[in-house]
């Protein structure tokens, strides 16, 4: 717990940094550098690139400026797809990381032009980072597989499509896989890339995200149901006003607590098959991690 406090405290600087930075220096427009940044320090969990540097330092690696750019880069996009998924289109949220929405402040046009611009800037982050070259190719292929129309786009689309019918629960765990568990299993994947992983060890990171992933969009389906607006910054209560496809929904509050559950045990036992596979590798900040995703 200690090594993970010391963990995340001299992670997290480095990670808003390397976001700051880019922004501060490759966005000419004022007002839409203003909306970026705005949504950027917001805050947040930063869940994701933190697995990226945890992943890392499960093999024992040193963490350089291309990991954190990466780290950052999967922030941004992730940063990106709430300033979207809050729009008045979508889930017409007002609340996020504690503040009103960025389309709150900004207008929509801006808030929608904020978020194509984290996007982009992810790429261009990775594309002029001093990774390798044949790791970077690697790296922007499976980020925008990731992201993009086979992962968190194509997940949107059909959350979306979830409030106009039931879904049924193979379904609903495919749109929870890709809205949200594309991006965590980018992570893993791309921590096990940077710290020069043999294939069959990123398999394994990736399957252990899939778990993970799918256990996060469960836990905030509950967490929706459950907590309040001031312990999640963000307004509780609407996936029901919204009619969504959601696991407390289709399974009842305890089958979705059994369900996540189930997927952080299957989650750790991978991690045990990892260390199997790989004695040097150190679970512990990952299983920190996972942790974090049990219910208290
Ligand atoms: C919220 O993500 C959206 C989902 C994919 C469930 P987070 O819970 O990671 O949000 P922040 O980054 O901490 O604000
Ligand atoms: C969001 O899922 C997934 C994204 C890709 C952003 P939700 O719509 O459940 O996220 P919250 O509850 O608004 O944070
Ligand atoms: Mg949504
Ligand atoms: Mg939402
Ligand atoms: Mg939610």
């Amino acid at each position: 717990m200690e090594a993970f406090t010391e963990f995340r405290e001299q992670s997290l600087p480095l990670i808003e940094k390397e976001m700051e930075n880019f922004i501060n220096e490759y966005t000419s427009n004022k007002r839409l550098k203003e909306a970026m940044l705005y949504s950027i320090h917001a805050g947040g969990k930063r869940f994701r690139p933190l697995l990226v540097l945890a992943a890392i330092y499960a093999f024992n690696k040193e963490v350089t400026t291309h990991d954190y750019q990466v780290a950052a880069a999967l922030e941004m996009i992730h940063t990106y797809s709430l300033i979207h998924d809050d729009l008045p289109a979508m889930d017409d949220d007002d609340l996020r990381r504690g503040k009103p929405t960025n389309h709150k402040v900004f207008g929509e046009a801006h808030a929608i032009l904020a978020g194509d611009g984290l996007l982009t800037a992810a790429f261009q982050l990775v594309a002029i980072s001093q990774i390798e070259a044949n790791q970077k190719v690697l790296l922007i292929q499976l980020l925008s597989k990731a992201a993009g129309t086979q992962g968190m786009v194509a997940g949107q689309a059909g959350d979306l499509q979830g409030e106009q019918r039931s879904l049924s629960l193979n379904e609903l765990a495919d749109v929870h896989e890709k809205k949200t568990g594309a991006l965590i299993e980018f992570a893993l994947l791309a921590g096990g890339i940077l710290a020069q992983q043999p294939k069959e060890v990123v398999d394994l990171l990736g399957r252990f995200a899939q778990h993970l992933g799918l256990a996060f969009q469960i836990k905030d389906d509950l967490l929706d149901a459950t907590s309040s607006e001031a312990e999640l910054g963000k307004k509780v209560g609407r996936d029901e006003v919204l009619n969504k496809s959601t696991y407390p929904g289709l399974l009842g509050l305890n089958g979705a607590k059994e369900a996540l559950e189930e997927q952080l045990s299957l989650g750790n036992g991978i991690l045990e098959s990892i260390k199997q596979t790989s004695p040097e590798f150190q679970p512990d900040l990952l299983r920190e991690l996972l942790e974090q995703l049990r219910l208290g």
